[in-house]
């Protein structure tokens, strides 16, 4: 078992009533009120975080307007370097106590927590490497005289981020990361159940020496600190993590400004599974493709389609792989699920399986809530429905918990039609050893990210998007960098 008398966790938390952390400090909301965030591994309120309105939105925007204006702006690409590096070495250093923080604020296992170390730390040093990439072109032109071309980027202004609840620890990084390369600043709406990672990181922050108002943190609820922060008119982008249904929300709300947007939304990602895959690792594969962080990723491949003639026997060996994982307390490091979020997204979830039993589907194993001692908090069986037809709402609706729909497929054209027919398009894999099926899949899947022979593998400098309702701009990869910068075209008259 972790120690979660641990001094660091404990100082943070030793007062559980946590303001907004607004121009380098905490700052309690104005109205004075607070919302209650939860462990969800017993139910238990672990903090008391002040309920954001456009009042204290206001206060957060003008202080990231200042700090954009400030001696911010005259930061050099090499000294906007020089601090990613040092936010890199303190968040390495503090990490243990991230993680930590985070397992008790959203559930995820600490192994999962702590295992997602590298890569965020090379999240971050790969935007400290492209504080040196904000560059235009200078572009030849026929224009009659003797005139110059050229475009030069520079940093679009406020950027709001929204981020979710199933890893802001992690998820932070792609608008904090990318305001600290190009020079922009932030105003952080992390959810509601989860907030705690990003106040933390706020504060280690301005240890780091990012100067105030650079990045600043407002909590609260989606409806009130959310919405005020989409529609602010002192927001210039929007970078907005969640589910399709608010990302409609904030299209409309960016309207009044025309803000920019980048909107990673909700999938239901098909894995594709032919008969001639090697079953040993697609097995393990799909099963982790669904139930990592319990289910609660927005590119779990959920519709699991799998070739007939196997269909039975992967099944099966699915299932018994389900079987070996060890559902539990997240701060033990042997537990490799842990619970969902909320009340509202286990009530969510459990909905999902009693309609996918009415609708036809075989219950191939899980479904059920997990009791005994672990019965305060919010954790559900993994669970495989068998036999699905991707008609049903199961395989048409993101659930966002352990529940992978089985759908058996014929030929390589009908999985192909199959996994197009949703109106999401985040993610999708294949399974094979042809390079013909891997051809034909990688290019027909419509999807911003095709897995071959594996699952849920994202590089920093290779760019993460969607088609169709999954949303669209860049996160990951010189694109997402763009997304933070205007491009401007000069015209120099030399004569
Ligand atoms: P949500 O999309 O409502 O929440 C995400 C963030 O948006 C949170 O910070 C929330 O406070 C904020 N928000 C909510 N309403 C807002 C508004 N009107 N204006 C501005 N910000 C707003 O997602 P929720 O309700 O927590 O989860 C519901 C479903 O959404 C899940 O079951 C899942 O299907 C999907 N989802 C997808 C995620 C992904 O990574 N693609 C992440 C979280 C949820
Ligand atoms: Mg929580």
């Amino acid at each position: 078992m972790n120690d979660i008398s641990k001094p660091p966790v404990v100082n943070f938390l030793a007062n559980p009533e946590k303001d907004h952390f607004i121009d380098g400090q905490w700052k309690p909301s104005l109205s004075g009120e607070r919302v209650d965030s939860f462990n969800p591994a017993n139910g238990r309120v672990l903090a008391k975080l002040a309920r954001g309105t456009k009042d204290d939105v206001d206060v957060a925007v003008a202080a990231a307007r200042r700090a954009f204006e400030g001696p911010w702006s005259r930061f050099t690409p090499h000294q906007r370097q020089a601090l990613l590096i040092k936010v890199h070495d303190l968040i390495e250093k503090n990490y243990d106590e991230l993680a930590l923080l985070e397992s008790l604020d959203m559930g995820a296992p600490v192994a999962r927590t702590a295992g997602v170390k590298n890569w965020m730390l090379q999240v971050i040093m790969y935007f400290a490497s492209q504080t040196m990439n904000c560059n235009g072109q200078t572009i030849q032109n026929s224009l009659p005289g003797n005139f110059t071309t050229m475009t030069i980027q520079a940093p679009v202004g406020v950027v709001g981020g929204i981020i979710p609840w199933n890893g802001p620890l992690m998820s932070q990084w792609w608008v904090v990361g990318a305001a600290l390369a190009t020079g922009c600043t932030a105003v952080m709406k992390p959810a509601e159940d989860a907030s705690l990672t990003v106040l933390r990181t706020a504060e280690l922050l301005i240890e780091a020496g990012v100067p105030p108002g650079v990045v600043n943190v407002v909590t609260g609820l989606g409806s009130e600190a959310g919405a005020a922060l989409a529609s602010h008119p002192g927001v210039d982008r929007i970078a907005f993590t969640g589910s399709t249904q608010t990302g409609r929300e904030i299209i409309k709300a960016s309207a009044g400004n025309m803000k920019r947007l980048q909107l990673e939304l909700g999938g239901k990602s098909p894995d594709i599974v032919f008969a001639d895959a090697d079953l040993d690792k697609a097995v393990p594969g799909a099963a982790m493709a669904v139930f990592s962080n319990t289910g609660q990723v927005c590119y779990a491949g959920t519709r699991l389609f799998v070739e007939r003639s196997i269909h039975e026997a992967f099944v099966e060996r699915l299932v018994a792989f389900g079987k070996t994982l060890k559902v539990g307390d997240p701060l033990d490091p042997t537990v490799q699920l842990g619970p969902l979020i909320s009340q509202r997204q286990l009530d969510r979830v459990m909905s999902y399986v009693s309609i996918g039993g009415k609708e036809g589907a075989q219950l191939a194993s899980g479904g059920g809530r997990v009791g005994g001692a672990l019965a305060g908090g919010y954790f559900i069986e993994p669970t495989i429905f068998s036999n699905v037809s991707n008609s049903m709402t199961i395989a048409r609706e993101e659930i966002f918990g352990p529940v992978i729909s089985v759908i058996p497929f014929d030929t390589a054209d009908e999985a192909l039609r199959l996994a197009n027919d949703t109106e999401y398009g985040l993610g999708g894999a294949v399974w094979t050893r042809s390079v013909n099926t891997m051809t034909k899949m990688m290019h027909g899947i419509k999807a911003g990210t095709v897995w071959v022979n594996c699952y849920g593998v994202v590089d920093p400098a290779v760019g993460f998007g969607g088609y169709k309702q999954s949303g669209y701009g860049w996160k990951g990869g010189p694109q997402h960098v763009d997304g933070f910068l205007y491009q401007k075209s000069v015209c120099i008259n030399g004569d």
